[in-house]
């Protein structure tokens, strides 16, 4: 069995008590338990909000994600992701920092953060402990993820039932994921922030051009809730890069690892398709947001 790193603040999705680890299984005192996968995860997502047999992404997406993330192809947006949280973490006086991926997928973002930003071995560095944490309701994302064997907790749960105690976490990231203040103020401590990317107007255009009859360039989107759950919009940055040329199946993977795939027209897919090689442009905004509860929350 692959080794499972137990979070301090995970709680029961059932009851909401604390969940402890007693030997394979995580446990609450309501008497619910839930299973260590043998790859080391764990499945939190309440049968509730399971909308479908197999929520999130499909083992196709995630497979043709993680090639297209491991060919180094989206590394510039990991590079601006850990320098915007390494900048937050310098400004947190902290002792012990919590970090939240939500929607992590096969878990490139976060694994490359603990890698690169030396997260793992903080503790010796300026005694900050860190923990992390990865939760997608895909657990075709999750078992992808644990295969970057490294001490994260990766957990199968939802953006909108976030499995972890209140007040808990200091950090969330969210790429390309799914915005969901209620929550995310649930579970971030005062003054924690929340680091999202988005794609900017023109990310992928030079595909959209071909797959579509009209491309439309729509702004990114106002966040729903943000005044009303005490988040308040502290920077925003956009990268534009240009990724290293595509090949014929790196084209396809980003067909299938985005929502393209469904809202593309046959005609569309099949000119993709004929594609030897492509040159794109990525641009990404990166939003990040501080938590404050508002009085009649605290
Ligand atoms: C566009 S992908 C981004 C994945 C990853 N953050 C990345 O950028 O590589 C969106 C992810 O959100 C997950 N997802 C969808 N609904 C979710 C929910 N309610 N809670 C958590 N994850 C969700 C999907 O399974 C998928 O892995």
């Amino acid at each position: 069995m692959a080794k499972f790193t137990p979070a301090a603040h995970l709680i029961c999705p059932l009851d909401q008590q604390p969940l402890a680890l007693d030997g394979g299984s995580l446990k609450c005192l309501g008497g619910h338990s839930f299973d260590i996968a043998k790859q080391g995860y764990v499945n939190l997502l309440p049968v509730q909000k399971k909308k479908s047999k197999d929520p999130g992404d499909s083992k196709e997406m995630i497979q043709a994600r993680q090639r297209f993330l491991q060919a180094g192809l989206y590394q510039p947006i990991s590079d601006q992701l850990n320098q915007l949280v390494s900048q937050q973490l310098d400004a947190s006086g902290n002792k012990s920092v919590t970090i939240l991926d939500a929607g992590c997928g096969e878990g490139y973002y976060l694994s490359r953060l603990a890698t690169e930003n030396k997260l793992i071995e903080k503790t010796q560095v300026d005694q900050k402990k860190v923990e992390l944490l990865g939760v997608d309701i895909s657990k075709w994302g999750v078992q992808a993820a644990t295969k970057y064997q490294l001490p994260i907790t990766w957990i199968v749960g939802t953006n909108a039932q976030l499995p972890v105690e209140p007040g808990s976490v200091d950090l969330i990231i969210c790429m390309f994921g799914f915005w969901q203040p209620e929550w995310f103020a649930r579970v971030l401590k005062p003054g924690g922030k929340v680091i999202l990317a988005e794609s900017g107007v023109d990310h992928l255009v030079e595909l959209r051009e071909i797959i579509y009859k009209e491309v439309h360039r729509k702004n990114i989107p106002e966040l729903k809730g943000i005044a009303e759950e005490g988040f308040k919009l502290i920077d925003q940055q956009q990268l534009e890069f240009r990724p290293a040329t595509l090949n014929k199946e790196q084209v396809q993977d980003l067909l299938v690892m985005t929502p393209h795939l469904y809202r593309a027209s046959y005609e569309g897919k099949q000119s993709a398709q004929q594609l030897e090689k492509l040159d794109l442009t990525a641009q990404v905004v990166f939003r990040v947001l501080e938590f404050n509860p508002q009085p009649d929350n605290v």
